[in-house]
């Protein structure tokens, strides 16, 4: 008898500071294609948006190549815009998988605003990057962009993935940074350049002042994941998940398990990142 030879789908790794990947990973796990789907986040260091440059260039890269050590994924995402937008060329040199990454959505933004006013949503960290200055500069000159840097919510995503009502200031808060700035009572499209914000559209487009579009970037990021890979038609697997502070993810189980991971693990932070079954 001759033995069948069965590929196996590709690996894809999802890396995040905490939850935020999640918006990510719905996209790709839900894009119709054969993937294994493991995810780690870097929890014990959330939020990575009031991290300096400097600490997030040498923190990121040296986790994601140890997890790629352990876990041989034929792709990694990096689903954060505050790491991807300055870490970014530090993971694709360290690997030599291909590395996706999430930049704040400028470009179709631009394309869809009618009014001419965008609201950019991110984290303190990518709002002030220069990466993110010259996506503006490159596609949205002839566009008024309104920036508002926002952790709190953040962890008010974080808080609503534990089952708790995501703190109310929080939305507030942003939601008057944006629409109450100059020139911002016109936004009609806001990006999402923060990946946990879009778990929290529905709160945002509640306390919305007027009707806008939400746009994140998970579908396009889950599109190119199965381009670059070639991924046939299917349905994904959905596999491990990791947390660098396993005790303080405890609470997120849930959330995790409702889509479909049944494996969890610690990742120990120091010095060299290796993933024990968490208890
Ligand atoms: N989810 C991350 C992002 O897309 C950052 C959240 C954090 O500040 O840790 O920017």
């Amino acid at each position: 008898m001759i033995a069948q030879m069965v590929n196996a789908a590709p690996r894809v790794l999802v890396f995040d500071s905490g939850v935020g990947g999640l918006s990510v990973f719905d996209a790709i796990a839900a894009s119709g294609h054969a993937l294994d789907l493991d995810y780690a986040a870097d929890n014990a260091w959330l939020p990575y948006g009031l991290k300096s440059d400097e600490q997030l260039r040498a923190r990121v890269p040296a986790l994601v190549t140890s997890l790629v050590a352990q876990w041989a994924p034929d792709i990694v995402v990096v689903a954060c815009n505050t790491a991807s937008t300055i870490a970014l060329e530090q993971v694709r040199a360290a690997l030599s998988v291909p590395v996706v990454g999430v930049v704040p959505p400028i470009k179709p933004a631009a394309a869809l605003t009618r009014t001419g006013v965008i609201g950019l949503l991110a984290t303190p960290a990518t709002v002030r990057r220069t990466y993110t200055t010259d996506l503006i500069t490159q596609f949205a000159m002839d566009k008024r962009v309104v920036r508002f840097g926002s952790a709190a919510l953040v962890q008010a995503a974080e808080q609503k993935l534990r089952g708790e009502a995501p703190d109310p200031a929080a939305i507030t808060e942003a939601i008057e940074g944006l629409f109450g700035a100059p020139g911002g009572a016109e936004i009609d499209v806001v990006a999402l350049a923060c990946t946990h914000f879009p778990l929290l559209t529905q709160e945002l487009a509640a306390a919305s002042p007027r009707p806008a579009v939400w746009l994140d970037s998970g579908e396009a990021i889950a599109r190119r994941v199965a381009h670059v890979l070639i991924a046939e038609a299917g349905q994904a697997r959905i596999n491990r998940a990791a947390f660098t502070d396993a005790e303080a993810a405890r609470d997120l189980y849930p959330a995790f398990r409702a889509r479909g991971f049944e494996s969890f693990l610690a990742i120990n932070a120091a010095p060299e990142f290796s993933t024990t079954p968490a208890p």
